[in-house]
């Protein structure tokens, strides 16, 4: 509805309605009248097809006014009986975001993820500035990013980056759950064409498609695989959703080379960025997000040390392990105001971390062969 305000009328009425609205109670506001909007039908210009413009004045209406209004356009309808009753505005693309499980995130997500400098850094050159400025981008010959792949081991926040990016971009978040689909009457491949479909009526998103290595494994082999015919309909995909501007879509993977060598060629993914451990900062700033402010001071040092090859999530794991059994220690009768060192390094002892050495060497070669940011 803002679409057409801002571009379907005259500058003149354009200023005569921030006046009204800026004055309070307002003395002008011009409504669209919805009963005559078609959303079933959009124009090729993306604006609905038919809408009326009603000038609604709270005073009697002045020579000068009416002299204005006319000259915009409006015509005076005498003698005419006006009933209102407000109703959200609901487009299309509302009903298509709902029909795809669509949401639009919280604003902090964002200044939520805690570290990872290096990371969100490259995320913001990368995405968010050239998404979130595409006329300027263009005007500097620079591509605004279509599709990139995140990857690295289980836990490093992956799933986390790609929300962060559609909150900080303001965005609606759209995940693909390809286990869904392959429920579906068109089996796998029919159901992402489908929803790819739908996904092209949206002006803006950002696609998710989580453990993207289970619909693109490497093809060959014989007999063929299951899943060949759908890693051939995600290779035809997204070329075409590459084609329409104002979308991202994000593939995540903790098995990058298994992944098919088409997928990764050049012209589908413009970046294929590595999400690693959190370095010392990251995962004191991770710690720090996990402690209680009410606990003993603590010796941030020597946890930060004593976690290192900790995933994120091993922290988050290790942080709310010490905070329970501090809980219940505390329950059952014992002292004290919240965790103590003793709970956390305890808990650091007994965490088992997700990322082995092997894991993390295989990760390290990952980045050297694929990766290109
Ligand atoms: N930089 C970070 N700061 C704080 N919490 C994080 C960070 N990265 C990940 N986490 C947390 O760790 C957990 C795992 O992250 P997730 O994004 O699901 O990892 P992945 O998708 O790579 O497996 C989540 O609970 C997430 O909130
Ligand atoms: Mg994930």
């Amino acid at each position: 509805m803002r679409m057409v305000m801002s571009s379907a009328l005259p500058s003149l009425v354009q200023r005569m309605i921030r006046g009204g609205l800026s004055s309070s109670p307002p003395t002008w506001s011009i409504v669209v009248k919805a009963s005559e909007i078609d959303f079933s039908q959009p124009s090729s210009s993306g604006l609905p097809r038919k809408a009326s413009l009603v000038c609604r004045s709270w005073y009697p209406t002045t020579r000068l006014m009416l002299g204005v209004l006319t000259r915009a356009g409006f015509k005076d309808k005498k003698h005419l009986s006006y009933f209102e009753r407000e109703i959200p505005v609901r487009g299309k693309e509302m009903v298509t975001l709902r029909e795809l499980g669509g949401r639009i995130l919280s604003r902090d997500l964002w200044g939520n993820i805690a570290g990872m400098v290096e990371e969100k850094d490259l995320l913001e050159r990368r995405l968010v500035l050239p998404l979130a400025n595409a006329s300027m981008a263009e005007q500097f010959g620079v591509e605004p990013p279509r599709a990139i792949v995140l990857f690295g081991p289980p836990g490093t926040g992956k799933t986390t980056f790609a929300k962060a990016v559609a909150s900080r971009l303001e965005w609606p978040f759209v995940e693909v759950f390809p286990s869904r689909l392959a429920a579906g009457p068109e089996g796998l491949a029919g159901g992402l064409r489908l929803i790819f479909e739908e996904i092209a009526e949206l002006d803006h998103a950002v696609v998710f498609i989580d453990e993207v290595e289970e619909i693109a494994a490497q093809r060959g082999g014989e007999p063929p695989s299951a899943t060949q015919g759908v890693t051939n309909e995600l290779l035809k995909i997204i070329p075409a959703f590459r084609e329409r501007p104002g979308k991202l879509l994000i593939c995540a993977t903790n098995f990058i080379r298994a992944l098919d060598d088409a997928f990764l060629r050049h012209g589908r993914f413009d970046y294929v960025i590595p999400i690693g451990l959190p370095d010392q900062d990251a995962r004191l700033a991770i710690w720090r997000k996990f402690i209680p402010e009410s606990a003993p001071a603590l010796d941030l040092d020597q946890l930060v040390e004593r976690s290192q090859g900790f995933s994120p999530a091993d922290i988050e794991f290790s942080a709310r392990r010490a905070s329970q059994t501090a809980f219940e220690k505390a329950i059952a009768g014992g002292e004290g105001l919240g965790p103590t060192m003793t709970d956390y390094l305890d808990a650091i002892a007994t965490t088992k971390t997700t990322v082995s050495a092997e894991v993390a060497e295989a990760f390290r070669q990952d980045i050297e062969n694929l990766a290109r940011t």
